[in-house]
């Protein structure tokens, strides 16, 4: 069994280990523990476990060890090597839940309340967007939606409104991927009292680590790179104030019931063990996607923050390990090229969602942002044209080979 004082120094070591704790039967891996209930050798002992005086399971909405683990690798992976002001080990908490939209409902319902407002980017995954912008202000709650990449605008925003009480970022942001400076704008943040919460889904903790930054919350979809098999929908909700997200948010994630469930948990746990070598693979081969795309013929725009090209790749170079797997580019020819580049797809997958070891490629526009206003849309640079892909970790020239015949310039037998 590892031991749990060991000094991991590398990531892939915390991906594998992190969280683990020795099963009473000595099972290898933290079982699948499918109970909905827990029971008490006393009701003295329910009574302690329902006050707080005695740890220990309840009932599965509230917590399951399979759960834990998930739990607390998360945690692992997103402390990793920060230190808090102290210079002690950085120390916070995960609420897994059923969905990365369940997490961000924990989020904003925990944190607002009726007359706050949130401040967010424009380019954010199409259900964020809809949450902020048609959920929320059924709630009294209103979305301020502005470009975060011009920090004196959002300077300007957060200085004029003491309404604004979260600035939520999405950074690398759906399905543009555009980039916003998460330490500049945490400053500008703290300096107002404003709470911060970062949906680090496209980057992972490998990739970028918001509480560097001194960010109060990470969202994670962890149906996406964290699982990286496309096995299970999945969401966190990390904090870095234990003490209240251990408390008050907690209690708000239990009341909502947007929980896990073990076998969801079960597959996110062993998925993330191999997170650091499928992140280099996925950007690697995304980096020869991106190159090959911006040189072609038939495409007018590549979205890739890995390309100079990019107007926020400076950003991405400052805070990124690497500037990750997704990309989107646009067809010169609008809708019916795109939809044909889709179909023509032999190897590559035409599906919705991201991070699986499958490279999946979809159109924002009348998929995932099918709900969002098309005058909107095309604000946000989310045009018809525009096709969003996932970079896999298949062998590059496969990739390539499809790409290549789905523009039709050639045919494989
Ligand atoms: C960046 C981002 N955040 C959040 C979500 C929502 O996650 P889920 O589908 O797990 O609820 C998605 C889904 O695509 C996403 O892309």
């Amino acid at each position: 069994m590892p031991d749990k004082k060991f000094p991991f120094t590398g990531f892939s070591s915390v991906a594998i280990h992190g969280g683990h704790r020795d099963d009473p039967n000595y099972s290898h891996l933290t079982p699948i523990y499918a109970s909905s209930t827990y029971v008490f050798d006393t009701a003295e002992q329910g009574m302690r476990r329902f006050s707080g005086e005695e740890e220990g399971y309840i009932y599965s909405r509230w917590g399951n060890p399979t759960i834990t683990e998930a739990e607390e690798r998360i945690s692992a992976l997103e402390s990793f090597g920060i230190k808090d002001e102290n210079g002690s080990p950085l120390n916070v908490k995960t609420i897994l839940h059923s969905s990365g939209m369940a997490a961000i409902s924990t989020l904003m319902i925990g944190t607002l309340k009726t007359g706050d407002k949130v401040l967010t980017h424009y380019s954010l995954y199409g259900g964020t967007q809809e949450i902020t912008e048609k959920v929320l202000p059924g709630l009294g709650i209103e979305a301020i939606i502005i470009d975060l990449r011009d920090l004196d605008k959002a300077a300007a925003a957060m200085k004029s409104d003491s309404k604004i009480k979260m600035l939520y970022l999405e950074t690398p942001a759906n399905p543009t991927i555009q980039c916003v400076d998460i330490e500049q704008l945490t400053l500008l943040a703290k300096r107002n009292n404003i709470v911060v919460a970062v949906d680090n889904s496209f980057a992972t903790p490998y990739l970028q680590q918001p509480f560097q930054y001194g960010v109060d919350y990470i969202v994670h979809s962890t149906t996406k790179f964290l699982n990286g098999h496309g096995t299970a929908i999945g969401g966190a909700l990390v904090g870095k104030d234990v003490e209240h997200i251990s408390g008050h948010m907690t209690k708000v994630h239990r009341l909502l019931g947007g929980n896990s469930n073990p076998f969801d948990a079960f597959l996110l746990t062993q998925g993330m063990k191999t997170l650091e070598v499928r992140m280099d693979r996925h950007c690697s081969n995304a980096m020869e996607v991106a190159a090959f795309l911006e040189q072609h013929a038939s495409v007018s725009k590549v979205n890739y923050l890995g390309l100079t090209s990019h107007p926020d790749h400076a950003t991405a170079t400052k805070q990124m390990r690497h500037p990750g797997a997704m990309l989107s580019f646009e067809m010169k020819d609008g809708l019916d090229a795109a939809k044909q580049f889709i179909d023509n797809l032999r190897m590559c997958i035409r599906a919705v969602s991201l991070g699986t070891c499958d490279t999946l490629l979809s159109h924002p526009a009348s998929m995932t942002h099918y709900g969002v206003p098309k005058e909107k849309r095309e604000e946000y640079g989310i045009t018809d044209g525009l096709i969003r892909m996932s970079v896999g970790i298949e062998n590059i020239a496969d990739i390539l080979t499809d790409l290549q015949q789905a523009f039709g310039f050639w045919k494989i037998n």
